[in-house]
């Protein structure tokens, strides 16, 4: 994915200068935990409550961070009212996620975006780097897909993996077959979510109850978007 280390450096700087060094995180959606290595690594006082519904990326998260007292972990469906109910403690200082809420409907991610006003406390931040192409640029936005296209052949030339073979790897791999068989069932009753435009996202996150949204960092078709609380 390209940019996907500057997003996350935008991201951590966004976290850094609006709720300072030790932050009390959410990594949202948090697959294998990468939001969280790299908050580690550029905040060691930080913490993590880092919360997903899939049981293979959340054994590989667990595993990867084993012994590491600053991390916890939640299963949970966010697109389930009541997904925050096993969140204990204090509201975050930041909830965090990247490349995960354009998997789910409209009806629920507006639903999510109420739910995060709560989840937030007052002067914290929601960060959302993601995919949101506009609609109204059809021409720019499949120049874009043309040089994703190529970024990506070249990435796979180098030796990178892409999701779909990264799961074939993990559906190999004997150690990961009971999970990966539940993991299996959810991804196989997934319904295909939808992106949005950034308009979109900060016009929900205004009615959700963030009174200030926008856009920290965007290429053609991506975009991190933060949402003040
Ligand atoms: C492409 S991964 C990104 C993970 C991580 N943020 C990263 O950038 O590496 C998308 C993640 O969103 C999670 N996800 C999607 N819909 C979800 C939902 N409704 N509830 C919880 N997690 C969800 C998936 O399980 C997956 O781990």
């Amino acid at each position: 994915m390209p940019d996907r280390e500057e997003r996350f450096r935008v991201m951590l700087d966004v976290v850094e200068a609006a709720v300072g060094p030790n932050p009390r995180v959410l990594d949202l959606a948090c697959g294998t935990g990468s939001i969280s290595r790299r908050l580690f690594a550029r905040l060691p006082q930080a913490n993590s409550v880092a919360l997903d519904m899939d049981p293979t990326l959340m054994a590989i998260a667990g595993g990867s961070f084993e012994g590491d007292r600053r991390i916890t972990f939640v299963t949970a469906d966010l697109s389930q009212p009541g997904w925050a109910d096993d969140l204990a403690g204090e509201p975050f200082d930041a909830v965090l996620t990247a490349t995960a809420l354009h998997w789910m409907q409209p009806d629920p991610l507006a639903r999510l975006y109420a739910d995060l006003a709560k989840v937030v406390r007052p002067g914290g931040v929601f960060v959302n780097a993601d995919h949101m192409p506009d609609p109204e640029t059809p021409l720019l936005n499949a120049i874009d897909e043309t040089a994703r296209r190529g970024y990506e052949a070249r990435a796979r030339a180098a030796g990178a993996v892409d999701w779909e073979q990264w799961w074939a790897l993990v559906a190999a791999d004997p150690r990961l077959s009971a999970v990966y068989a539940a993991s299996r069932a959810i991804l196989d009753d997934h319904v295909k979510g939808v992106t949005h435009p950034v308009a979109w996202h900060t016009e929900k996150l205004a009615e959700a109850g963030f009174p200030e949204s926008g856009v920290a960092w965007r290429s053609v078709t991506d975009a991190v978007v933060v949402a003040i609380r």
